[in-house]
């Protein structure tokens, strides 16, 4: 379970650098140290805050806070005259569903819109209908339109692959060659990210060699441990105005050991399975309610462990 301390700088005591832990730990030994108090830019920290509110998702957010450092030390470097360092961000991100992609590309949308890097930050969310034609030309009329659309923000593509899937003579490919060329545009106000399962992202990305070296930064979405989840679906329900029982809390608890611990579960949508059963509650418990003549306030915020069919 992650856990947050605070802990005073010793070169700068006014600079709280919040430290966040998790076991088990992560690849790297270092600690993730996100010094969003120290970030002055009043919507910038409150987007910031937003992703930090989120459980998990560790390496979103070391390589965002790495992105806004950079620009911030660009800024420096540019008062002092030095050459400055223009990276590409067109990004990675391999996960399972439900494990937070398209919230974080969001938010990354308006964190960069706000850095200045974007003039817009909203995101275009696509897939392989969205992009593909029906005919020779269309392909690329489609994704050329759908780049447009993007400018300014992100062009998010959800399971990148299925461009790949039809072989040769798939219009797919045309996509992927279309797109390649907007990418290529150094100067192009968006970004794009391409997502997906972790192994298909990385065959598709070895089957087309023009790629990786335009998608820099990756992103690995780890499931959510079984603490993560019914944290999640605390920061859910309490988000909405409702409260888990204890016992409510014990039932999802051993509902999501049984998923987790099964070899054999497959299409498990971690967090979004806990908004279903949160909204599914959320229903039966209104149901419940109906039946009663009077109700009280914790009568309405309670969701008890009836409520949810485990
Ligand atoms: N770390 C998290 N904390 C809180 N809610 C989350 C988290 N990750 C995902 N969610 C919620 O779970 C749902 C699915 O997330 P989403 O970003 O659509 O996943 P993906 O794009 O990877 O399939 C959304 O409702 C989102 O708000
Ligand atoms: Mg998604």
């Amino acid at each position: 379970m992650k856990q947050q301390s605070e802990s005073i700088s010793a070169s700068n005591p006014n600079r709280i650098q919040v430290v966040f832990k998790r076991d088990p730990p992560k690849k790297t030994n270092e600690p993730l140290s996100a010094s969003i108090n120290s970030i002055v830019h009043s919507e910038l920290s409150i987007l910031f805050n937003e992703l930090e509110g989120l459980v998990g998702l560790t390496e979103a957010k070391k390589t965002i806070y790495e992105i806004y450092a950079l620009h911030q030390i660009n800024k420096e470097r540019e008062k002092h005259g030095l050459h400055l360092e223009k990276q590409v961000f067109h990004m990675v991100f391999k996960g399972n569903p439900g494990t937070g992609k398209t919230t974080v590309a969001r938010l990354f949308g308006k964190i960069f819109r706000e850095m200045g890097i974007l003039t817009k930050g909203h995101l275009i969310e696509v897939e392989r209908a969205d992009l593909v034609g029906e005919f020779i030309g269309h392909t690329a009329q489609k994704t050329r339109e759908l780049v447009k659309k993007a400018m300014g923000g992100i062009l998010f593509i959800d399971e990148a692959y299925s461009l790949a899937r039809g072989g040769e003579k798939d219009f797919g490919k045309e996509a992927v060659d279309c797109l390649t060329k907007s990418l290529e545009d150094l100067n192009n106000d968006f970004i794009c990210i391409i997502a997906g399962y972790n192994e298909e992202m990385e065959n598709f990305l070895e089957l087309n060699p023009g790629l990786p070296s335009r998608f820099p930064i990756h992103i690995d979405f780890s499931d959510y441990n079984v603490d993560e989840l019914l944290q999640i679906a605390h920061i859910m329900t309490k988000n909405k105005d409702f409260e888990l029982t204890v016992e409510a809390s014990d039932k999802i608890r051993r509902s999501l050991m049984t998923i987790v611990n099964n070899p054999f579960q497959m299409n498990f949508s971690n967090a979004r399975h806990i908004r279903n059963c949160i909204e599914k509650a959320i229903r039966v418990q209104a149901v419940r309610l109906l039946r009663s003549n009077e109700l009280s306030r914790e009568d309405l915020i309670h969701l008890k462990a009836e409520d949810f069919a485990l």
